[in-house]
């Protein structure tokens, strides 16, 4: 069966950029399904680091189609911004290697005022937003008001619905004191983004269902991580859309018999940014070792907003959860070199929620706030892994860690990655 599902198992940020860039090497089509420019996914080839948004990983491979499907939502003007910025790094970005969805909804100027606009409002309960307008956007789309990619080939009436949209966005900042967009140039600037944009613009299921069919290999590149998803995750501290599996065959339009692949991605330790629970979340020096300074762009500083990452122990509960919630047919680890050099390395294995033991994430966030993590102590390892390239290069401890992450969620691992260059992947041979 031709297609791979890639999720985020944590909380966003587990490096799925490089394991999509890996994976888009066997793949011939790599498909976005979720989100929007929220997502930041970092990738290195050679001298090169690409930052990408909305662009699929894939596009640094010459002879993938990447697609952005009809669960995205999709700011014209930041695409075009990321499309010249990869054209100027020399990749091909003409549109008959990224073919967007009609059928994915737009995010207009008015959706950004209006997320920071209800982050404020919020005050301390806060949920941390990206602030590009992504709630928002999928609140039109769900309150079936909104503007899709297509629209954007009937450039009057588009302009004319955008128009329409944006004044009653004003009316709503204006009513809470926040200065309305100039909806006039914003229009301006649609429609010069609609005219470029144009030719991207595709019908993605059928296209895919068609790819599929013939056996094309697609994989499903999944953005933000499974307690990121508007279902499953830890609501409302979440994203609007669903980064989990499900969301990739809504998200794109085809039917789970295609897919026999489910790579959860997770990071050796837990990092989140932005509000909600996080019972292994860590302070001080400990956290401080695993975020590293913000020199190196691995570093846990987020690709998108340059906020420093909440850090803290591997969190087994998150994913057994996760592996439950998508099925994955194997998990990934990230970021295992990070963890040389510390004596002892825990993991949490379960929570004490008022005296009682759950081996499962409780439904709701009290209870996860009242959670107390049962630590397991492993031993730490000294070696620079960076240079491992089979499971059988790693030391000892590091092997125990991964047999020991695969055991507790039940899933297994052939694959870690120990740095950020593409080759930096171990595996298990
Ligand atoms: P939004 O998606 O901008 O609405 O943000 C909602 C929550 O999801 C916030 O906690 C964000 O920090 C988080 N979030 C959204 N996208 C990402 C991502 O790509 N990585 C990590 N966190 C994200």
């Amino acid at each position: 069966m031709p297609a791979t599902v890639l999720i985020g198992a944590q909380w966003g940020d587990e490096g799925k950029g490089r394991v999509a860039d890996w994976l888009a090497g066997d793949a011939d089509v790599v498909a976005r399904f979720a989100g929007g420019d929220n997502a930041g996914h970092t990738v290195v080839v050679g001298s090169k680091v690409f930052k990408l948004h909305l662009v699929p990983s894939g596009i640094l491979h010459e002879r993938v189609i990447c697609v952005l499907g009809n669960g995205m939502v999709v700011n014209p003007v930041r695409m075009l911004e990321e499309i010249d910025g990869l054209a100027a790094l020399g990749v091909d970005v003409s549109p008959g290697r990224l073919l967007v969805s009609t059928r994915a909804h737009l995010i207009s100027p008015a959706h950004i005022a209006l997320d920071t606009a209800s982050e404020k409002a919020r005050g301390k309960e806060s949920i941390g937003t990206t602030l590009r307008g992504i709630g928002p956007a999928y609140m039109d789309k769900t309150g079936r008001r909104g503007i899709r990619a297509g629209d954007m080939n009937d450039l009057e009436t588009f302009g004319d619905a955008l128009h329409i949209t944006l004044e009653q966005a004003n009316e709503t900042l204006v009513s809470q004191g926040y200065t309305p967009v100039d909806a006039n140039s914003a229009v301006s600037d649609y429609i010069n983004a609609a005219i470029r944009l144009r030719p991207y613009l595709h019908d993605t299921t059928a296209y895919l269902n068609e790819r599929l069919r013939g056996g094309t290999r697609v994989l499903c590149e999944g953005a933000q991580g499974t307690l990121l998803d508007i279902d499953h995750g830890n609501y409302p501290f979440v994203t609007s859309s669903s980064p989990t599996v499900g969301g990739a065959l809504t998200g794109l339009g085809f039917g789970p018999r295609y897919v026999d692949r489910v790579v959860g991605v997770a990071k050796a330790f837990s990092t989140r940014v932005g509000s909600g629970p996080m019972p292994t979340e860590l302070e001080g020096p400990l956290a401080e070792r695993l975020r590293g300074t913000g020199e190196n762009f691995w570093d846990e500083f987020g690709t998108t907003t340059g906020r420093p990452r909440r850090c803290g122990w591997l969190d087994m509960v998150v994913l057994r959860y996760a592996a439950q919630v998508n099925g994955f047919t194997e998990l990934l680890l990230t970021k295992l070199d990070v963890l040389s050099g510390f004596d002892e390395l825990q993991i949490a294995t379960a929570y004490i929620i008022d005296g009682k033991h759950h081996s499962l994430l409780p439904a709701t966030n009290s209870d996860i706030e009242n959670a107390t993590p049962i630590y397991e102590t492993l031993p730490g390892w000294k070696e620079d892994i960076s240079g491992a390239r089979r499971f059988d290069d790693l030391p000892a401890a590091a092997r125990e860690y991964i047999r020991r992450v695969s055991e507790l969620c039940d899933t297994p691992i052939h694959t870690v990655s120990v740095g950020p260059e593409r080759e930096q992947l171990v595996h298990r041979v």
